[in-house]
């Protein structure tokens, strides 16, 4: 039950690789793209830490989150895009909680997505008022 959850896991940070990498291509400004490049990286780490639970090193990214991404994206824009992502990142804070009470490395990761949620808002208030471009960690 609980590999079957943290493979789950694996699977979606390694989606989420995907994800940023086609918000980067994406993105306006080389802040924003060094930003977006920044998560996916974390995202990146992550799987490699869920992989250290499960022992399974042959999953994929899938396009599974950067098909919908990319396409509201597109439609959306920038800013409509990374406000719904950061309640999806705010969301992983919560659905790791179960697994981030038991294990010190996935409270850290726990932290990180809350972090992610937070830094994305940054990025639509600076892209509304020509600000800076926030720094991941800030
Ligand atoms: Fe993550
Ligand atoms: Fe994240």
């Amino acid at each position: 039950m609980e590999q079957k959850l943290l493979l789950v896991f694996q699977q979606s940070e390694l989606d989420a690789v995907k994800m940023y990498q086609v918000l980067t291509d994406k993105a306006a400004g080389e802040d924003e793209k060094q930003l977006l490049r920044q998560l996916g990286a974390v995202e990146g780490r992550h799987a490699a830490v869920l992989r250290g639970f499960t022992g399974v090193s042959d999953l994929k990214p899938t396009d599974k989150m950067a098909k919908p991404i990319g396409l509201l994206r597109e439609k959306l824009g920038a800013k409509g895009t990374y406000t719904l992502l950061a309640l999806g990142e705010h969301g992983a804070y919560f659905l790791y909680q179960p697994l981030a009470k038991k294990y010190d490395a996935l409270r850290q990761v726990a932290k990180d997505e809350r972090d992610h949620g937070n830094t994305l808002l940054k990025l639509v208030r600076a892209l509304r008022r020509s600000l800076p471009i926030p720094v991941l960690g800030n």
